[in-house]
């Protein structure tokens, strides 16, 4: 067997790998990469704009509604506050999660969140419809937020 043949043959798909390798490398990640588990990054690419607003949605759910269901969205039974970590209702359609933060839960601590923008209640819910593994890939936009909003008044 005629082994510098075999090298030689050899040669353009070793180079092939490396090109793929190093390609792969330099694929621009955005803020995905430094990130990882934050919210769905497995099945989504995020554009940089869209990063923007999750990173804002967090910020803003770690401001009103960390202090019940807490930052790793992991709520807390004992006092009654549910998880919206993998919550049927956050993972379900986005119409319903919407209406109970923006009209809270009659009865329950869940307080209305009405005073709050279309753009903050967008952000918020997109971040908890994407967070903790919940994964859905929703966007929820600010003109649904306003839809609805105008449809709940009562
Ligand atoms: C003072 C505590 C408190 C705060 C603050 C709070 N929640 Fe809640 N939340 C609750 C309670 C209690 C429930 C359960 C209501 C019920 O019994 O159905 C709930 C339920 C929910 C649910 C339904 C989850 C499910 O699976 O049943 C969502 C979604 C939700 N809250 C989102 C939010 C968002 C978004 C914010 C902040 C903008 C927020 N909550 C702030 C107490 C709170």
């Amino acid at each position: 067997m005629d082994f510098s043949k075999i090298s030689l043959y050899s040669l353009p798909i070793l180079v092939f790998f490396v090109t793929a390798s190093l390609s792969g490398c330099q694929e621009p990640t955005t803020a995905n990469s430094d990130q990882p588990g934050k919210w769905n990054t497995e099945s989504k690419k995020w554009t940089k704009a869209q990063i923007v607003a999750l990173e804002s949605g967090e910020s803003l759910y770690g401001k009103y509604c960390a202090a019940c269901h807490l930052k790793n969205g992991q709520g807390n039974m004992t006092s009654g506050f549910p998880p919206l970590k993998g919550s049927a209702i956050v993972k379900g359609p986005v119409k319903r999660h919407v209406n109970i933060v923006l009209l809270g839960k009659q009865g329950t601590a869940m307080p209305a969140y009405k005073n709050l923008t279309n753009s903050e209640l967008a952000k918020i819910v997109t971040y908890e419809r994407n967070a903790w593994g919940n994964n859905t890939g929703d966007w929820a936009s600010e003109i649904l937020i306003k839809q609805l909003r105008a449809a709940s008044v009562r």
